[in-house]
């Protein structure tokens, strides 16, 4: 699959960078560009991230560009207390010129073709919105499009009903879900939840990554993280939802869906950013979700491990361009 993401980096974001970078330096999947929305921190400070993350795993050719910088109608709200000040934990990513002309990245992708191209939207959906409204028959033509976000008949992670990146812009997901022509597939927290990771694991992650350079970094970043969750009742540990999304998307993880009709609320103060599904059909409108109903955590975590070893071997040096190409997640 060809792939674009867009994403709010983030330490779980940073996390499904890491894979995809490896899948892309193992031929497995093709990164043809990284964007950015306004998120966990704003969208310029999210692209300076993810091109440091893209550099620290080997590719800083990749064409990136920070997003539209503030939801469709509500403020931005950012979220320092969770992924820290930078979007980053402790760390810092070095100051850079970012580019913006993010729409025509997903123009030109889209235009070499949509039968292998994967859209992922690990931030909130403003991009996909604005690109919806602004060049509908581009838009129409996306055949494969995963979105993490929502709590589907399931506790919110930032309100009662909500979860963060359907909260931050309500109206940019209620609106790619009425005007999708084939159906999402969305990962909501009743899964993403499930993809823990604790210090031990860390650990051992860290361990694998060898002398790669994201190794010297991934603690720094990843311990504010379990800090946050440690302060809000979860425990040391952390939920890495946009890695296991990424996985899904890409069919490197098995998993089960369930196809509904999925509507946001926008307007409300006291449900805003709740997803809503008719698991009933009681609307009787279109299915526009395929509902992610739970995935296999285990191979999650050995798909990030043998990324991990991609990484740790082109640092090592041991590994040849040809053979690179070779390299699959069954490796
Ligand atoms: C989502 O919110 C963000 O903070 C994370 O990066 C993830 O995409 C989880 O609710
Ligand atoms: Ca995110």
């Amino acid at each position: 699959m060809r792939v674009i993401l867009d994403c709010d980096p983030g330490v779980d974001d940073t996390f499904a960078l890491i894979w995809l970078t490896a899948a892309a330096h193992a031929g497995a999947h093709e990164l043809e560009c990284v964007t950015t929305t306004a998120g966990n921190v704003d969208a310029d400070q999210c692209a300076k991230n993810a091109a440091w993350i893209l550099s620290l795993c080997g590719l800083p050719i990749i064409p990136l560009a920070a997003g539209t910088p503030a939801p469709l109608e509500v403020d931005l709200t950012t979220t320092p207390e969770t992924h820290g000040e930078t979007g980053l934990g402790y760390a810092t990513a070095p100051e850079r010129h970012i580019e913006h002309d993010w729409e025509a990245l997903w123009i030109d992708a889209i235009e070499r073709g949509t039968d292998d191209l994967h859209l992922i939207v690990t931030g909130p959906a403003t991009n996909l919105a604005v690109f919806a409204h602004a060049h509908p028959e581009h838009f129409a033509r996306l055949k494969h499009i995963t979105v993490m976000g929502g709590a589907v008949n399931y506790p919110g992670n930032t309100t009662p009903s909500a979860e963060w990146n359907f909260w931050v812009d309500p109206h940019a997901a209620a609106d790619v879900f009425a005007m999708m022509p084939t159906p999402i597939t969305l990962c909501s927290l009743g899964v993403t939840e499930q993809m823990l990771l604790t210090p031990e694991r860390l650990e051992g992650v860290v361990a694998k990554l060898g002398s790669a350079p994201i190794a010297e970094q991934l603690e720094a970043i990843t311990r504010f993280y379990f800090e946050f969750h440690d302060d809000v009742g979860e425990g040391y540990q952390a939920q890495i939802h946009d890695l296991l999304t990424v996985l899904i998307a890409l069919g490197a993880v098995e998993h089960e869906h369930r196809v509904t009709t999925i509507d946001v609320e926008a307007n409300s103060d006291l449900t805003r950013g709740t997803s809503v599904a008719d698991l009933r059909g009681i609307w009787e409108r279109e299915p526009n979700c395929r509902l992610v109903t739970n995935a296999d955590i285990d191979a999650a975590w050995d798909a990030f491990a043998w990324a991990c070893s991609i990484h740790a071997r082109i640092a090592a040096g041991d590994v040849a361009l040809e053979e690179l190409r070779h390299l699959r997640a069954d490796d």
